[in-house]
Formats: structure tokens, C-alpha cells, sequence
């Protein structure tokens, strides 16, 4: 649709940007934080581990009133689970809580609005140890977790996010860092953890709508609309199978309290199906564990075309937005319409339109995106000056099809890209940079880690003071 005139941005309107704890907050083993699933991994070769990524847990003041000087309306950054327990549960570490109450506060002082994941891929490994989420002890031990961060934190954090990217720790833990390697039979056992944390997740919005007034909770996968690679009903069939196990697996349970049909058959189909205890579906189904919003990380739209014979890879591809196939349901295909960054990822803004639309039209809640962004090896260049062009192009890009996404009609909240400050890549490490504010290191010079505004900065800053009236 071509529209005369678009709608403005709302005027209370979310502008802002996100982070992870483990990719930007350093201080890996400090004031009592206990190891996480990510500190215990084996890093690739050639890029940094997160130890001291860009050691935000030192800096946050400096970085707060960055932000500010951006004219953020709202910051979304992450919880460390181990700061708070650094086993994962029972002891709670006051250093943890002081931190996150410090950040907290900071932000409000600047008129910013806390935007909190709870869980952003960084699993305790202490519990880890006793199995993950494949150990049912694990749904209680968030549920306990959540509530903690009610206690201390809910009487300023008005909008949570329970898990980062659910989906994407099913279908890509191996590029992300989560899937534990030690599993015997990994698809059916990844199943079982999805269960799991679908619980996990009902039991934590179920307690924020009992202990907190006023507060709204949402989940936060990674959506992306699916092409087929053509018109073919074998192909379009295809892109229906991926949905469903992409997408809507995840959000037709914590929108409906069901488990998606087709992703049903697709379990019984390959042998995944999770075993399902007594009460489980009725936590899932339970009214109070509805989501208030929808948070969503988009960064590409997928295309697939049926998958035809045995030579389809199976899913794990190494990289979370790169597809390759399984094989029987869809098979991954390169989109010859579409740009690519220079680290594969395909560039669809109008692609971000469609799932925008998507997601409203099937659950009809207000939606934030909370990831959205272009990963970039930046270059300082003499005047501490950075001219990310092709990252401004990138935004205004997305941000006008957000616009007309609002046009369309969705109720879109808020806009937060990934990242607001550079920070360690999932597994590309530092030099994979995403930020408005360039963090002076490289992947394994600490140098002196300051921090840089880069031509994006100023840029974001004059589209949030025109509430993205000049983009
Ligand atoms: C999302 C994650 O998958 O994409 C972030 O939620 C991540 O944690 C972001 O950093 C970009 O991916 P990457 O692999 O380039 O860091």
C-alpha cells in the first residue's frame, strides 16, 4: 500500500536502544557474580571472550549520560542471572542487586525508562551443571529469579522482557553459545528445554501480574517474516513449515497457551515431541500469563523453498540468521532481491514491514521492536571520528517502515536497534560493531576503552528530537 501522507510516530513513543549484559557489562567474576553458560564456553578462535567486553559494570555513569545526551526515551539491557544468583539460585548477592538498583537509578535521574530482560542466553552454569533446561528444576529457579527482580527492582522497572530470543537458542544455540554439547540426541532434547522455558516463562508473567501493578511483561524472539523462494505451492508450503517453527511455535504459546499445530505434526513428524507433565497446560493456558506487548529482535526476513530429496543440511547453520534447511520440511534459499552485510546477513526493510504487520494482524498486541541493526567493522578515523554512513542508511531505512507499519495500522510502541553502545558479537567478537557509540578496543587490545560518538550518534539524536519526523 502507497500512502499520500504517512501517520506520525506516536508522541510517547519508545526511542532508544538495546544491550546484553554478558556482551557489554564485563566484570565477568567480580562483586560476587558466578559464572554463566557463556564464561564457561569455548571461545572461537580469533575473537575475544566477554570478560571484560566493553566494561559498561565500570562505566555505566559515563554511558547512561551518553545515552542521554542521545535523548533516549528508554534503554533496554539485561539482567546478569549470576549477579543476582551467582548459582543460578537459594543466595542472593547484594552486589548484584546494588548494581542493577544503581543502574536503575541512574536511568530514572535521566528521564530514561528501564527496559529489562531478565534473561539474555546467559544461563547459570551452575545450573547448567545439573542439566539446563532439560532439568524441570530450571523453570523454578526463574520463576524464583523473577520474583527477586520484582522485589527489588519493580517498584521503577515498568516494562520487562522474561527470555532473549528463546527461538533462537533452539534453532541456533550452536552459533550462539548456548546448546550444551553434551546432549545425546540434541533436536528432541532442544524440544524438551523449549518446554521448559515456555514454563519458565508463564510462571514468570503470571508473577508480575500478581506482584506488580501496572507493570507489563512481553517475551522478545527473534521474528522474521518467511519468504517462499517462489510461487510454487511446494515452496509457499515450505515457508508456512518454517513459520511455524521459527515463529509462531513461540508466540502462538505465550499469546494463546497452545502449542502451533503444524510445529505439533512437525514434533511427531521427526520424533521431538516433549514429554508434557500433568498441570503443564494448564500453567501454559493460565490467563494471567498473557503477555502485555510484544517484543520482537528483527534484522532479516528468511526465504526457503521446498526441501525436495536428501540434500538438505540439517538446521544448525553456525550463524543465527543464516538458513540452511531440515530435511522433509523447508530448505534454505539465497533471496537474489535482497543486499547482503559483510557478514551474510540479508537487508530487508520492507521485509520488516511484512512481519511487523504479521505479528499484529495475528495477536493484535502493541508491539516494541527491541533488536534491529547493522553489524560493521567501523573505522576510527584520526579526530576520533567515525562516519558510519552505511549504519545511518541502514536505520532510516527500517525506521520508515516502521512508519508505515504505524501507517498500516500496528500499534508499534517503541523502536530500541541493537546495540546502543559497541559490544562483543554473540560470536563474531568486538570487531562485528553495532553501536551509536564507538568503545575503543579492538578484539584483543583493550586499549583504553573510551568511549566515541560516531556520525550515527548525532544522527539517532536528531531523529529522536523530531520523534523520527527527520530521519
Ligand atoms: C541477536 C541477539 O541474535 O542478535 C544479540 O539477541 C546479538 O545478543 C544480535 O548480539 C546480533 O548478533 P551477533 O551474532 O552479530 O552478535
Amino acid at each position: 500500500m502507497y500512502y499520500e501522507s504517512l501517520k506520525s510516530f506516536p508522541d510517547d513513543f519508545l526511542w532508544g536502544a538495546s544491550t546484553s549484559a554478558y556482551q557489554i557489562e564485563g566484570a565477568w567474576d567480580e562483586d560476587g557474580k558466578g559464572p554463566s553458560v557463556i564464561d564457561m564456553a569455548q571461545h572461537q578462535e580469533g575473537v575475544t571472550d566477554f570478560k571484560v567486553a566493553s566494561d559498561h559494570y565500570h562505566r555505566y555513569k559515563e554511558d547512561v549520560a551518553l545515552l542521554a545526551e542521545m535523548g533516549f526515551k528508554t534503554y533496554r539491557f539485561s539482567i546478569a542471572w549470576t549477579r543476582i544468583y551467582p548459582k543460578g539460585t537459594v543466595e542472593i548477592n547484594p552486589k548484584g542487586i546494588e548494581f542493577y538498583n544503581n543502574l536503575i537509578d541512574e536511568l530514572i535521574a535521566h528521564d530514561i525508562e528501564p527496559l529489562v530482560t531478565m534473561y539474555h542466553f546467559d544461563l547459570p552454569y551452575a545450573l547448567q551443571d545439573k542439566g539446563g533446561w532439560s532439568n524441570r528444576e530450571t523453570i523454578d529457579a526463574f520463576a524464583n529469579y523473577a520474583k527477586t527482580l520484582y522485589e527489588n527492582f519493580g517498584d521503577r522497572v515498568k516494562y520487562w522482557l522474561t527470555i532473549n530470543e528463546q527461538n533462537m537458542m533452539i534453532l541456533h544455540g550452536d552459533a550462539i553459545g548456548t546448546l550444551d554439547s553434551n546432549l545425546e540426541n540434541p533436536e528432541k532434547e532442544l524440544y524438551q528445554q523449549n518446554h521448559h522455558m515456555m514454563l519458565a516463562q508463564a510462571k514468570a508473567m503470571i508473577l508480575c501480574h500478581q506482584m506488580l501493578d501496572g507493570a507489563k511483561i512481553g517475551p522478545a524472539p527473534n521474528i522474521s517474516a518467511v519468504y517462499p523462494a517462489t510461487s510454487k505451492p511446494e515452496d509457499v508450503l515450505a515457508a508456512n513449515n518454517f513459520n511455524a517453527i521459527r515463529n509462531w511455535l513461540y508466540l502462538d504459546m505465550v499469546c494463546f497457551g497452545r502449542y502451533n499445530s503444524v510445529a505439533w505434526s512437525y514434533f511427531e513428524e521427526k520424533g521431538y515431541v516433549p514429554e508434557i507433565q500433568e498441570g503443564d497446560m494448564e500453567i501454559l493456558a493460565d490467563a494471567t500469563a498473557r503477555p502485555d506487548f510484544i517484543a520482537f529482535n528483527y534484522y532479516s526476513t528468511a526465504t526457503v523453498e521446498a526441501s525436495r530429496g536428501n540434500d538438505d543440511a540439517k538446521n544448525s547453520t553456525g550463524d543465527q540468521q543464516i538458513v540452511i534447511g531440515e530435511q522433509g520440511v523447508y530448505k534454505g534459499h539465497t533471496n537474489q532481491y535482497l543486499e547482503k552485510t559483510e557478514f551474510g546477513w540479508e537487508v530487508d526493510p520492507v521485509g520488516f514491514r511484512v512481519t511487523l504487520r504479521e505479528i499484529y494482524s495475528r495477536y493484535n498486541l502493541p508491539l516494541i521492536v527491541t533488536e534491529n541493526g547493522l553489524g560493521a567493522f567501523d573505522k576510527l578515523e584520526e579526530g576520533d571520528v567515525v562516519n558510519d554512513d552505511y549504519r545511518i542508511e541502514y536505520l532510516k531505512k527500517h525506521i520508515k517502515q516502521c512508519q508505515l507499519a504505524i501507517t498500516d495500522g500496528v500499534e508499534l510502541f517503541g523502536y530500541c536497534p541493537w546495540s546502543a553502545i559497541d559490544l562483543v558479537s554473540t560470536h563474531q567478537g568486538s570487531s562485528k560493531r553495532y553501536g551509536f557509540i564507538y568503545v575503543n578496543r579492538e578484539e584483543f587490545d583493550l586499549k583504553d576503552l573510551r568511549r566515541i560518538k560516531k556520525k550515527s550518534f548525532y544522527w539517532y539524536k536528531d531523529v529522536i528530537a523530531s520523534n523520527g519526523a527527520i530521519i
